[in-house]
């Protein structure tokens, strides 16, 4: 897994093309295990929520057995989509057209009028059950789904990335829960754009969202100049490719802080940290000013945090799951969702909701800031001459492998202002759309 898309060239059509769009319909969304919905969004029997893998939209319910099934979300008598609520709990789903009824397994139950239609020996209902994904699976909560029946196991597939999720979703006693239903948005923007930038651009943060460093939301100028003093260099961080075009970026502190430090999380939840994380876990969360990545195709998370969120002095930390929707080459449905602990401190979770909702959360400034960028990356690629030109993926070409004593798996490197991660994202997009 050495750097290996160090050669990839991107041409900016990849951006707006309709027969791309089509292509990667079929090669990377029918293919690829993709993230569905987080477990504690459907805690009991019958609970269900509304999704999509590629363009197709799925039902992912709880079963009257507790286990959780991903239905495609049209029936399979002449296509009518079954269930158009975004969530809700029922133990079956009957069609509005002709009224055939499924159970929550997916099993074909009722047919209506079902002699009159079929004859004495009615329809064979055995054959005709919802049909659903080759593989499901989970790991600390989070649901993914294929319908690949060749595809590796979900643990194969994720590979190095699993620990990185364990240093972020794995840390807590009783883990995470999805804070109200998700928020739905709709960009005209082709997903690659935000999905590139979310894999790991360090390079763009302190252009893009200039004014929210001279609010003092980033570190500051002076922290940046001492930090320089002390290391030789503006940032630190290491960036990681996990295979699979999976992908991570660790941005440090700009002054060190004596770790274990998890600023941003209260006292009291420090121990627990310790005890679930290992060694050089524990160095990748401490020290943390923001660390976000990306399960290839769709699927990013990031755990970051705001200062002076409600008074002067204080902070709090929030984790974040987005997803894009691929609805045409311009056209990006995103899905924003806010996980918290459970059992924390209540003040302190309302400080971090705040702290989501200013910066990282769907009308936060940088997402608005990011939003633009990733509008007119789509627009200008729709130019027949602009379509032909490559962008140029060089950033961080030189920055030095992070030597294997440190205990993180993966290709890493030290350097956070790079797009070694953007290189690995489009070079596994490549591999599969060859
Ligand atoms: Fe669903 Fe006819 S399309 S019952
Ligand atoms: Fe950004």
């Amino acid at each position: 897994m050495a750097d290996a898309s160090r050669d990839v060239t991107v041409p900016r059509r990849v951006w707006a093309d309709e027969d791309v769009h089509r292509r990667e319909l079929v090669r990377i969304f029918k293919t690829c295990w993709q993230f569905v919905a987080h477990e504690s969004e459907i805690p009991e029997p019958g609970d269900y929520v509304t999704r999509r893998i590629g363009r197709d939209s799925v039902i992912v319910t709880r079963d009257e057995t507790g286990q959780v099934r991903v239905l495609l979300n049209t029936c399979r008598h002449r296509g009518v989509p079954l269930c158009r609520a975004d969530r809700g709990n029922t133990s079956h789903f009957r069609c509005s057209y002709h009224g055939w009824t499924y159970a929550n397994t997916g099993e074909l139950r009722g047919v209506t009028f079902q002699r009159d239609v079929y004859g004495k020996g009615g329809i064979d209902k055995s054959q005709l059950g919802l049909f659903q994904p080759a593989q499901v699976d989970s790991i600390y909560g989070l649901v993914f789904a294929t319908w690949d029946p060749e595809a590796p196991s979900l643990a194969d597939y994720l590979g190095p990335m699993r620990w990185y999720l364990h240093t972020v979703f794995g840390k807590f006693d009783h883990g995470l829960e999805v804070v109200g239903p998700p928020v739905r948005t709709m960009v005209r923007a082709n997903w690659k754009a935000e999905g590139e930038n979310l894999s790991g651009d360090g390079y763009h943060t302190f252009v893009t969202h200039q004014s929210a460093v001279e609010l003092g939301l980033f570190a500051t100028q002076h922290d940046l100049a001492e930090m320089a003093e002390v290391t030789g260099t503006r940032f630190t961080g290491r960036t990681v490719h996990c295979g699979n075009g999976h992908t991570m970026r660790i941005q440090r502190m700009p002054l060190q802080v004596k770790a274990p430090a998890y600023f941003g999380y209260p006292k009291e939840m420090w121990d627990e940290f310790d005890r679930n994380l290992s060694e050089a876990q524990r160095e990748a969360q401490s020290c943390l000013s923001v660390g976000h990545g990306s399960v290839f195709p769709n699927m990013s998370f990031l755990e970051n945090f705001k200062t002076n969120v409600d008074k002067k002095g204080d902070h709090a930390r929030y984790i974040r799951i987005t997803l894009r929707y691929p609805m045409g080459p311009a056209m990006t449905e995103q899905l924003w969702f806010l996980l918290q602990p459970r059992h924390a401190d209540a003040d302190w979770l309302r400080l971090s909701r705040l702290a989501y909702l200013r910066t990282n959360g769907p009308a936060g400034m940088f997402e608005v800031d990011d939003t633009e960028n990733f509008v007119g990356i789509t627009e200008a690629a729709a130019g027949t001459v602009a379509a032909d030109l490559p962008v140029v993926l060089e950033g961080g070409l030189h920055h030095p492998p992070t030597p294997e004593e440190a205990g993180w798996p993966g290709d890493v490197a030290d350097g956070d202002r790079t797009e070694k991660t953007i290189r690995a994202f489009h070079g596994r997009w490549q591999e599969l759309m060859a």
